[in-house]
């Protein structure tokens, strides 16, 4: 599939696991301007995630929001402060995208719908894979059984916004690509036995295949390509990136790679495969864990940079 190239690609972090307040800007990120020290103008961090990502292609904007982060709390917090510092108008936002069904990347939509539907157009939609909506939870000899929630579909059609369901990869706007499903392919970026999800009246174990990525064709750069929680796997995402869109050189990853508390062995090969990748950047967010960020930085000196809500990424074409 012809993915065409954008002339300029702005992402705002919205809500990641990591706030810090003091980071240096570093190539493309441009840290949050300094603000008065009181809550009300600081950023919250939480174990979610939330992105605005706003391309450009000959002059023409496509802005979508990327998950809704944990809580409403965080969510609505964070984001009114970065509407107002970035200037983000809802008006021009038509399109929102989940990534997958866990309740750290859905969990602040609805109260967004509730208090901020009426500021997006009427014709706003929701793209979603096709197992977004089912009801997950996970089991362990240690925590037993632990309930996960599931997203109410009904409740966001209540809003008067359409649902997409995307099982192939899909281009947006003529700037964006959902990635569909993702093709496994590394023999170690594997799944926990311990997911399970309730699919056509089975209990069974949760891979996750219709988690979406979002991928972008940066002219002159290569590929952009956003994981958000990556439980596919950072390396079969970006793989899947590359054989969908027929291009191999790889810009930035950006998201997360779901890899906290993983282990080490895993750990070790994906950085290995990252670095084979030779992307120009990476952004370790989210549920990447502190060990993978570390050995990333370790292994790709200058090219990770470390994240906190509020940074913003300017990447523009050659
Ligand atoms: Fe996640």
């Amino acid at each position: 599939m012809e993915l065409p190239e954008v002339d300029r690609i702005r992402i705002t972090s919205i809500v990641d696991n990591f706030v810090d307040n003091l980071l240096r800007d570093q190539g493309p990120a441009l840290r949050r301007p300094r603000q008065a020290r009181s809550y009300e103008r600081c950023l919250c961090a939480e174990h979610g995630l939330a992105e605005c990502v706003q391309s450009e292609r000959r002059g023409e904007t496509f802005p979508l929001l990327f998950d809704f982060g944990a809580t409403p709390l965080v969510y609505l917090h964070n984001l009114k402060l970065l509407l107002d510092d970035y200037r983000l108008d809802l008006a021009s936002i038509r399109t929102l995208v989940l990534s997958h069904g866990h309740w750290d990347h859905y969990g602040g939509l609805l109260a967004f719908l509730q208090e901020k539907r009426q500021a997006l157009p009427r014709e706003a939609h929701l793209y979603a894979g096709e197992d977004a909506f089912l009801a997950r939870w996970s089991v362990s000899g240690k925590d037993g059984r632990r309930d996960m929630g599931a997203l109410d579909e009904k409740a966001i059609a209540d809003f008067e916004i359409g649902v997409v369901r995307v099982k192939e990869p899909r281009l947006l706007a003529g700037q964006a690509l959902l990635s569909g499903e993702i093709q496994r392919k590394t023999s170690y970026e594997v799944s926990s036995p311990a997911s399970r999800v309730l699919r056509d009246g089975q209990d069974i174990q949760d891979d996750l295949p219709g988690e979406q990525a979002l991928v972008y064709h940066l002219r002159g750069k290569g590929l952009v390509v956003l994981t958000a929680c990556g439980h596919a796997g950072v390396v079969n995402t970006v793989l899947h990136a590359r054989e969908v869109t027929g291009v191999e050189k790889v810009h930035a990853i950006i998201g997360g790679f779901h890899l906290s508390g993983a282990p080490e062995e895993r750990i070790r090969k994906t950085v290995e495969d990252v670095a084979a990748l030779d992307p120009d950047f990476v952004v370790p967010m989210h549920c990447t864990g502190i060990e993978t960020i570390d050995a990333l930085s370790e292994r790709l000196p200058r090219k990770v940079i470390y994240n906190s809500a509020g940074t913003r990424y300017e990447l523009i074409a050659d």
